[in-house]
């Protein structure tokens, strides 16, 4: 038909643009390959860390510069800002081909200007707002030298003993992919090669979150099924949103350590996935494969690396050593290294490098994006809407819930605990410290000062500190708890407590906090806690004691500032959680899409002969998706446009949300949907669709999903993805916990 021809026209004219323009990279990609030497090869392999930042075990080695300078470099880590990063793209431009270097760096959640970290983000549930935070660290981190980010973390994790919870977008797979797009697509922009673009890695490459234990860098273990309905999905988005590179990771999987998988890095990412960007190893994991016990030395590490698709070595110095014997030997094909220096040479003329490799490294760009009070702005906003309330009950005294401390009448407010006056600890792990942080980070003291206007009705005592088992502080805290109108405590971990190798088998409290919680609670005065936090903590005690507690987690630069807006209303919080809060560290793992079993736990019964622990109640402390806000938001009856969908059809679900309470807020609607017989057991419910929306007081809005097969289908044994005939529950509500259901059936075709 001519329409849709001329329709058609222009996307076919732009396709062939891009495609004109790959095409065009590929030739200038293989003519530089063709001049290149064996070793001039293995150097663009070859990822070496400066000394000036550590985040792995450096191996200092003397002058590093001389390796640039002989072209045996391909790739630095930890160097950054516009004038270090051009002078030593200075001395890869001695090299014999002048082929530049790329720089990167962990730009995990900001680079300047710090925002809230990845799992407070997700708490957000807000695409929109998420990418935005990428966006802008890509922005700073571009103007500061920056070529490429390793980030977005995309683990699926279920397990909060895990340090890197804090990294990630916590344990759903629907969610974490959406938030894995968002990533992406913020770090890349309008594409690689704009100047506030750098290149995205998604990682860790795969099942890193499994770590057995939580202990991390341990074995995982899992079926094929699992890993492609559970952990995969997250990084095939982010393949799909034109990641440009992709990190493998420590674990072992099944048996083999994911820098040496085929199966992960060959037939799947680049065969089945094409991906065509690059793999880059973790920090030394190809040379751990001998500590895993699956290499013999460095020989058999990078034969194994290199043969299993890991195209850069990250510090392991396996690829600089052992390579050219490995092909003069033919042990390994020169057309595998030649594949593997494809990849980084188009990304290095993707990112117009060749044409000019100092295009990132300016020193005027760098001072225009370093304090740009909009990215402030925009960290102060992901910081609000990460905050998660978490209990805010009425208390007999004022007959109405403390939050938002409007609501207590009498000003002075006690601000009591260990980081009231915290500053770097706002910025969580993977992060960055600058010299004026103890002016730019925005501590909860300063927040109450800015949002009161000064701090003469604010007292202030630290009660003790995060660690220790000293309570000498305690007499101050009750004193100026007694001699004000509200207490308002802020505790939780260090905040480098949770993150890269910071395992716990212990998730309470460190120190003294919770006893200084409880004397607070003792002095009889409205209570608000605050706890601050890489990962789910166990409080038990607060939970069922404090009438008002607020999840902070680590929110950034601006995190005082956040704070404050929610605690006096001027933002009703919003936040869900994306991981489940166990009640004790023996539930782990604990999460909401978990299998039925066959003798599932009922709160109706005292059969117990049923899947529980005689100790401790099944259920978790605070549920996946959960989070409250200063509204009250009542879900009516889901009503579904047929009770049957045919193969190839769809069904909508509807429901009316009312906002009955009297502050305007938003609410994260999700649906779940459960599988209630199928050839596999399937979870008593999966997240497969939210909707953030805003209502005012009183306002009543109907909400719709669409509901196709893609949102029924999952992996079959041989893992085909397809749904399958029968019934199905839809449940609508505020949280994974929404009891509203409704059945449909989808008939076979
Ligand atoms: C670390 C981390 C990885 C990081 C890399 C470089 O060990 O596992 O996430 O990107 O090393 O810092």
């Amino acid at each position: 038909m001519r329409i849709s021809f001329l329709i058609a026209l222009p996307a076919i004219f732009f396709q062939s643009i891009a495609w004109g323009q790959s095409a065009n990279i590929d030739r200038k990609v293989d003519s530089v390959l063709a001049l290149m030497t064996l070793d001039e090869k293995i150097g663009q392999l070859n990822q070496l860390s400066s000394d000036f930042v550590a985040t792995g075990p450096i191996t200092p080695d003397g002058d590093k510069q001389d390796r640039v300078r002989q072209g045996k470099v391909g790739s630095y880590l930890n160097m950054t800002g516009a004038a270090r990063t051009r002078s030593l793209q200075a001395i890869a431009m001695q090299s014999r081909l002048k082929i530049p270097l790329l720089f990167a760096q962990d730009v995990i959640h900001g680079y300047r200007t710090i925002f809230p970290i990845p799992l407070a983000e997700a708490a957000s549930w807000d695409l929109s707002i998420i990418e935005r935070s990428a966006r802008i660290a890509a922005i700073e981190a571009a103007a500061c030298g920056i070529h490429w980010t390793f980030a977005p973390m995309v683990d699926i994790a279920r397990d909060p003993r895990w340090g890197r919870v804090m990294e990630g977008a916590g344990e759903d797979t629907y969610l974490g992919s959406l938030i894995a797009t968002a990533r992406v697509k913020g770090f890349q922009g309008k594409g690689l090669g704009s100047l506030d673009a750098v290149m995205a890695c998604a990682k860790h490459f795969a099942a890193y979150g499994a770590a057995e234990g939580g202990r991390d860098y341990n074995t995982t273990d899992m079926s094929l099924r699992r890993l492609h309905e559970v952990y995969l999905p997250p990084f095939k988005a982010a393949a799909d949103a034109g990641v440009a590179s992709f990190m493998n990771s420590f674990n072992d999987i099944n048996g083999i350590p994911a820098t040496g998988s085929s199966y992960l890095q060959r037939t799947l990412l680049k065969g089945d996935w094409k991906f065509n960007g690059l793999v880059v190893s973790d920090w030394g994991s190809i040379g751990e494969m001998i500590n895993h016990g699956y290499a013999a030395d460095m020989t058999d590490a990078a034969k194994k690396a290199i043969t299993a698709g890991s195209d850069i070595d990250m510090e392991s110095r396996a690829y600089a050593g052992q390579l050219a014997d490995l092909i003069k030997r033919k042990e390994v094909n020169e057309s595998v290294i030649d594949d593997a220096v494809r990849r980084v040479l188009r990304k290095k003329f993707e990112l117009g490098l060749f044409d000019d490799p100092y295009r990132f490294s300016d020193e005027a760009r760098e001072k225009a994006a370093w304090n740009a009070p909009e990215h402030r702005q925009a960290a102060r906003e992901m910081a609000r809407k990460s905050i998660v309330l978490l209990r805010n009950d009425s208390i007999k005294k004022i007959s109405k819930p403390i939050l938002p401390l409007s609501n207590v009448s009498g000003k002075k407010i006690a601000l009591i605990g260990p980081l009231v006056k915290a500053i770097g600890d706002n910025n969580g792990f993977w992060s960055y410290s600058w010299p004026d942080d103890s002016t730019r980070i925005v501590s909860l003291w300063n927040g109450m000062e800015n949002k009161l206007g000064s701090t003469k009705n604010l007292s202030y005592a630290k009660g003790c500190e995060l660690t220790g088992s000293d309570t000498s502080g305690f007499a101050a805290a009750r004193l100026a708890a007694r001699r004000s109108d509200i207490v308002v405590i802020s505790v939780g971990e260090t905040g480098n407590m949770s993150g890269e190798a910071k395992s716990r088998s212990d998730l309470k409290l460190p120190g003294m906090q919770e006893q200084l919680v409880k004397e607070m609670v003792a002095t009889g005065k409205p209570v608000v806690v605050l706890i601050s936090a890489g990962r789910p903590l166990v409080f038990n005690w607060i939970s069922e004691n404090v009438p008002s507690i607020v999840y902070t987690w680590w929110l950034g630069t601006e995190a005082g500032n956040a704070i404050a807006d929610v605690l006096f209303g001027d933002y009703n919080p919003s936040g869900k959680l994306p991981m489940t809060f166990p009640r004790s560290e023996g539930q782990i793992p604990i999460y909401y899409n978990h299998f039925n079993t066959g003798r599932p736990f009922k709160n109706d019964t005292d059969n117990i002969y049923v899947t529980a622990y005689t100790d401790l109640r099944n259920s978790p402390r605070y549920p996946f998706g959960y989070g409250l806000s200063y509204s009250k938001f009542e879900y009516g009856k889901i009503v579904l446009s047929a009770d049957s969908m045919s193969v190839g059809g769809s069904i909508r679900a509807k429901v009316t949300i009312t906002n009955s309470g009297t502050y305007a807020g938003e609410e994260v609607v999700q649906l779940y949907i459960q599988d209630v017989a199928a050839s596999l057991v399937r979870p008593v419910r999966e997240l497969k669709g939210f909707q953030k929306i805003r209502l005012a007081p009183g306002e009543s809005r109907e909400i719709e999903f669409v509901i196709t097969e893609k949102e029924l289908a999952f992996y079959q044994e041989d893992l085909r993805f397809m749904a399958e005939p029968g019934q199905f529950r839809v449940f609508i509500g505020g949280s994974s916990a929404a009891e509203e259901g409704i059945s449909f059936w989808l008939k076979a075709r």
